[in-house]
């Protein structure tokens, strides 16, 4: 194979099967060389002729074929690759891998593999919450598999929830970061797994809170986590240790990332400020502005007439932990704006005493509340820098790379380490 790495593809019976005849095309777009096994039910969903079209290679389907096991035997298969993928992987063969069976020449090729093994779940919502697939999921994060997704929103099925599997892209840009090699990112470098902020800490806001009216109803917003979800997981691959304080969200933890649930906003503030100190805070969280005084402890009874609800102000989690006494080096917040998006966050980035501000737009028709893409632009002390329309995760790793290269300036003019302020960032 004349590309520089490779990677052994692993399909099993989900219908996100599809999805791996583009994500074959994006890895060889990317010289990446594509080698593929299918599993039986695999072949139902998709057929080995186009998969082996667009890899170019032989697929391997059969661990019994004289064929296959001549040309290519189980051992060399599983050695030969960089990284062994398996997208989709479904609730079946996440079971045989936590379980380490080897009955077909997918699974025997996974417990006999010596590389590093990424899965990309896909399925349908139940299933993916089922004590069992989680007993499995829990097993193969131990066992040291990387997860991509699953993602959130309409599964095949027709069903909403946690299972869709991520997207191509997602998977693509999971890949290239685990075959390590500095990947250039805009004027900036993702460098690959566990390096450049290793030694760092980082706290992360994301989601909605809910803001409780009584035991059983409470105030919420539109906030799906996405965002702040894959901030959270850049960030804990380039190395950092990373606490993701997130309110209440469908999505799956992300790899390596310590996650601390909490309701409201002074639940996510004290959270937050609990996991100080820290080199880097980026709030994300889409925290309720308001909270109602007078919560009662007892539900609200319908009456003749409705209950008056008195709101009172929040506390901003974001200008708490700029202005703290052990401030983090970088503090940087996410800003919602419908109309002059960039001049409103400027105004909020000096408000608020943070670093950055990331500005996006989320006027209604712009699909970014909830949707997978994000266009925003990066405010710092310097000015305003628009950034194109790109998936989450990319907006994630570009912002990581940023971090990276600005706390390394930081660091070769500053001897020693620890949480210090970065003057005119
Ligand atoms: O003022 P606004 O809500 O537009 O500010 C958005 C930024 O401030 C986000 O980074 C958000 O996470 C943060 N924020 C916060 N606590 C609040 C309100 C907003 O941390 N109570």
């Amino acid at each position: 194979m004349a590309a520089s790495k490779r990677v052994l593809l692993i399909i099993s019976g989900g219908i996100a099967a599809y999805k791996c005849l583009e994500l074959i095309r994006r890895l060889t777009d990317a010289d990446i060389a594509v080698r593929c096994i299918m599993t039986k039910a695999a072949e139902r969903f998709v057929t080995p002729l186009s998969v082996g079209a667009l890899s170019r290679d032989t697929v391997y389907s059969d661990l019994f074929s004289l064929k296959d096991e001549s040309e290519m035997g189980h051992i060399r298969l599983s050695r030969e690759a960089d990284l062994v993928v398996v997208a989709p992987a479904t609730a079946d063969i996440i079971a045989k891998m936590a379980a380490g069976l080897a009955d077909d020449l997918a699974t025997t090729t996974l417990v006999a593999t010596d590389k590093p093994v990424l899965i990309a779940p896909a399925m349908n919502v139940a299933m993916w919450k089922h004590p069992a697939t989680q007993r499995n999921i829990a097993q193969l994060r131990e066992d040291g598999i990387a997860l991509i997704g699953p993602e959130t929103g309409e599964l095949a099925d027709g069903e909403y929830g946690t299972g869709r599997m991520s997207e191509p892209d997602a998977i693509l840009q999971a890949i290239e970061s685990r075959l390590g090699g500095p990947k250039v990112i805009g004027r900036d470098r993702f460098v690959g797994p566990g390096t450049a902020l290793k030694g760092r800490r980082a706290i992360v806001t994301a989601g909605p809170t809910h803001e409780a009216i009584d035991p059983v109803r409470f105030i919420a917003n539109r906030s799906s986590g996405k965002q702040g979800y894959a901030i959270a997981a850049a960030l804990a691959l380039a190395g950092a240790e990373t606490i993701l304080v997130t309110g209440p969200t469908d999505l799956a933890a992300p790899d390596g990332v310590t996650v601390v649930p909490v309701e409201s906003a002074r639940d996510m503030l004290a959270a937050s400020t609990d996991s100080l100190p820290a080199d880097i805070a980026i709030c994300v969280a889409a925290v309720a502005d308001w909270r109602v005084e007078n919560e009662t402890g007892a539900k609200l009874k319908k009456g003749a007439t409705p209950p008056e609800l008195k709101l009172i102000p929040n506390p901003d989690i974001l200008a708490i932990l700029a202005a703290s006494r052990t401030r983090p080096a970088l503090v940087i917040g996410f800003a919602a704006e419908t109309e002059r998006v960039v001049e409103n966050a400027a105004e909020k980035r000096v408000r608020k005493g943070c670093d950055w501000m990331v500005a996006n737009d989320v006027s209604p028709g712009t699909g970014t509340f909830g949707g997978d893409r994000n266009q925003v632009h990066l405010i710092t002390a310097d000015g305003a820098e628009s950034w194109p329309s790109m998936s989450k995760t990319e907006v994630a790793e570009w912002l990581v790379a940023r971090i990276v290269r600005t706390l390394g300036r930081k660091e070769d003019s500053t001897p020693g380490h620890g949480p210090t302020q970065i003057a005119g960032s």
